[in-house]
């Protein structure tokens, strides 16, 4: 069978599936839990600077297409957050990337801080700067200038030696522009994409909002289209590697945003629809496919389809 493994900024991965952000990476033991089902790595829920509440419930609606949610990055913040991975690192059987998030820009270099003064670290920062309920002072997120995305990149870049990978949103018109400004900051890698939206449904019969924050980041198949236009996008923008993300649910997906130009391939939505049975299913699909064609290392595919006319 052919061999998943392959490096993502000089990090091994044993296979491109990572676990994204927010999903079931909460606690040291189920870090452990996802990586023993078959993950190639682990991205921690987005780690506030101090305790954050999140939104009201309801916070998550799913339909066989997409999810919407609007969980709002609750969180016990960074001092909690230190002991959990504490709980992970030392004994890790594949990465871990921890994602970051602040509300302004100095938070973001002192959750770094924090991360870059522990022992056994993390190997890569993934930095959230795509959420669509966390703004800068002209109301938008981050990731939707060019000029704040690089400055928090920075901010980023001086507070650690880890390598960093920064995480845009598709409700751009030019998330290729904002990712090489990432690039030109520092950014070691991009991560594409956050949730897409926000969206909004209501129930006719109780005429309420069925989300308590009447909106929330639409994630799952439904945006796979649009990530692989974003992946594809990026990768003709810049040199650094991709974690691909948005709506993968099959192995056969993950290699065809892999071909897009995606190094990693972060899964989210598919682990609520499969449980955690799709890191097996999905690593044997892709490994088949690959012996099928001849391709004995994965690492060839990614972009493949640039090299087409
Ligand atoms: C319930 C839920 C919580 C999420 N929490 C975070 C988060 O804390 N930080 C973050 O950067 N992205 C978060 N995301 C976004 C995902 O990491 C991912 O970018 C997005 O859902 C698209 O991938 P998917 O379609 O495979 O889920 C969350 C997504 C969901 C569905």
């Amino acid at each position: 069978m052919t061999n998943l493994s392959l490096k993502c900024s000089g990090i091994t991965f044993p296979n491109p599936l990572v676990l994204a952000s927010g999903i079931l990476g909460v606690t040291g033991a189920s870090f452990a839990h996802s990586v023993k089902k078959g993950a190639g790595g682990i991205t921690t829920k987005s780690l506030w600077k101090n305790p954050h509440p999140g939104h009201k419930n309801p916070t998550m609606f799913g339909t066989p297409e997409y999810f919407m949610n609007a969980v709002g990055l609750s969180d016990a913040g960074i001092t909690k957050a230190v002991e959990e991975l504490g709980q992970y690192l030392p004994t890790r059987k594949a990465p871990l990337i921890a994602n970051i998030v602040g509300g302004k820009k100095e938070e973001f270099r002192d959750i770094a801080i924090a991360i870059e003064a522990m022992t056994e670290k993390p190997d890569m920062l993934e930095v959230n700067i795509s959420c669509p309920n966390v703004e800068d002072e002209f109301g938008k997120p981050f990731a939707c200038e060019t000029a704040t995305a690089a400055e928090v990149t920075s901010i980023v870049r001086k507070a650690t030696t880890l390598p960093i990978a920064i995480k845009l949103s598709p409700n751009v018109t030019n998330i290729g522009k904002i990712a090489r400004a990432c690039q030109d900051a520092g950014a070691d890698a991009i991560t594409a994409i956050n949730t897409v939206g926000p969206g909004m449904r209501w129930n006719i019969d109780l005429k309420t909002p069925i989300l308590a924050n009447r909106v929330g980041g639409v994630s799952g198949p439904a945006i796979f289209p649009i990530a692989v236009k974003a992946v594809y996008d990026i990768y003709q923008s810049v040199d650094i590697p991709i974690i691909a993300t948005g709506g993968v649910n099959s192995g056969r997906e993950a290699l065809e945003i892999m071909m897009a130009g995606g190094t990693l391939v972060g899964v989210g939505t598919a682990i609520y629809y499969h449980g955690d049975d799709f890191w097996e299913k999905a690593t044997k699909e892709m490994a088949d496919w690959l012996t099928k064609e001849g391709i004995t290392d994965i690492s060839e595919i990614v972009g493949l389809f640039h090299q087409l006319k």
